[in-house]
């Protein structure tokens, strides 16, 4: 197989690491207009949104069992929140507006206070016209460290995106045009890793957190220079950590890796038939003092196993988008023919049912489909439990079951993570109480 090497799309996919900013005291994280340089160096600059100055925002860290208290100070111009990607948090902190909290108008705040039950790579965002803002870089990395985390040289947090940019540096226009959002979404043009560290040694042991914070593109990935296993997948730990092979990454989706540094560590998303190089972290000496090379199991989740019969069966079938036919309302998308949010939820839930959900894609689009405030383990077609995620991707045509304990009380909101399709009608929520 002859495979072309070359750099995506446009521009040289060169790795910038991550600015660093810190929360300033108080914690505060500040949504403000931000200039980005998301194109190689000496190209124009990106007029965008972020947090306390950059996009993306601060790394977020706190302990396992820690509580984060962060302040929202909304300086843009548009009403917007922030939602805790994965965190099993109590509902009034879930920042989904209309559901969870009332949107925070410009110039307003809000105080979000909340515990990290599980160790794991999470990440906040927008949850206003999310399609928008979390496109023009309302997002950022939040780690929960392990009390005894994994003994590491590095530990490195790897962001995904790509963006739909001129060569000026201009992001193009058109945020939520029904044309994406009937389709995939907006795709961007030029993708790239933004990760907090550019460089390593050969031989050392890393750890990589890579969180795909597109709003649409399902990336798939091969990561060479690399002696690795696969330890967790949405934050939660593998019970047997899996040899790291090309892979995809869904929107929203994050996976953790530990090993060892090989070479030159490439980041390349991978075609059939093309290889683009998102980025990479160049090697810089060696380390003679190597950590072990063997990669252990984290410790596991306190997630509560659904039993095997389930309290409830749901369905969640995916219709619509382009050549899908419309909704009432003129809505794009639906679940169980309803689009977006309404007094229709999916379901009433007892506090503490195991639920099964058939996940049914009845349209010519992938759809990442993610629940709050809960992991769920993805079913093989013998039932058996597999993976635990938070935001699981469905293919075109794919059935997929989902098995769920529901446990945390409160209204969950459950959508598409290609925002463009949360926004014409894919999302719905489970009240649990
Ligand atoms: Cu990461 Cu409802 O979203
Ligand atoms: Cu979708």
């Amino acid at each position: 197989m002859t495979v072309k090497r070359r750099t995506f799309l446009m521009g040289a996919g060169a790795a910038l690491a991550l600015p660093r900013t810190t929360l300033a005291s108080p914690n505060v994280l500040r949504a403000e207009p931000v200039s980005a340089q998301i194109l190689p160096e000496g190209d124009g600059a990106t007029a965008m949104l972020g947090f306390n100055g950059s996009t993306p925002g601060p790394e977020l860290r706190v302990r396992q069992g820690e509580t984060l208290a962060v302040r929202f100070d909304n300086q843009t111009d548009e009403g917007s929140s922030v939602h805790w990607h994965g965190i099993r948090l109590q509902n009034a902190m879930d920042g989904v507006p209309g559901l969870t909290q009332p949107l925070v108008q410009p110039g307003d705040s809000f105080d979000y206070r909340f515990q990290a039950p599980d160790a794991g790579t999470f990440w906040y965002h927008s949850h206003n016209r999310s399609w928008e803002q979390v496109a023009k870089g309302l997002y950022g990395p939040l780690i929960v460290e392990e009390v005894n985390p994994p003994q590491v040289d590095h530990d490195i947090t790897v962001m995904l995106d790509d963006w739909r940019i001129e060569e000026t540096g201009t992001l193009v226009g058109g945020f939520g045009n029904q044309h994406d959002f009937a389709h995939a979404g907006r795709l961007g043009n030029y993708a790239k890793i933004l990760p907090s560290r550019s460089t390593v040694a050969l031989g050392d042991r890393i750890r990589l957190r890579l969180i795909n914070t597109a709003t649409a593109r399902v990336f798939p990935i091969r990561i060479d220079g690399l002696a690795a296993k696969v330890v967790a997948l949405d934050g939660m730990p593998l019970a047997t950590p899996r040899a790291l092979e090309d892979f995809q990454l869904a929107p929203a989706q994050r996976v953790d890796i530990i090993g060892r540094v090989t070479g030159q560590v490439d980041f390349l998303f991978v075609l059939r038939d093309d290889i683009y190089e998102m980025g990479h972290l160049a090697i810089v000496g060696e380390n003679t003092t190597p950590l072990s090379a063997s990669v252990d199991a984290l410790m596991q989740p306190d997630v509560k196993r659904p039993k095997e019969i389930p309290d409830r069966s749901l369905t969640l079938k995916m219709e619509g988008g382009a050549m899908g036919g419309r909704h009432a309302g003129g809505d794009i998308w639906s679940f169980n023919g309803v689009s977006g949010l309404s007094d229709a939820l999916l379901a009433s839930i007892t506090r503490g049912e195991t639920a099964v959900i058939d996940l049914i894609n009845d349209t010519r689009f992938a759809h990442g489909i993610h629940l709050h405030g809960h992991h769920f383990y993805e079913l093989a077609d013998d039932g058996t439990q597999g993976d635990l995620r938070d935001t699981t991707l469905v293919d075109r045509g794919e059935v997929r079951k989902i098995a769920v304990v529901f446990d945390n009380p409160g209204k969950w909101l459950l959508h598409c993570h290609m925002l463009g399709h949360q926004a014409s009608g894919m999302k719905t929520w489970i009240d649990v109480s």
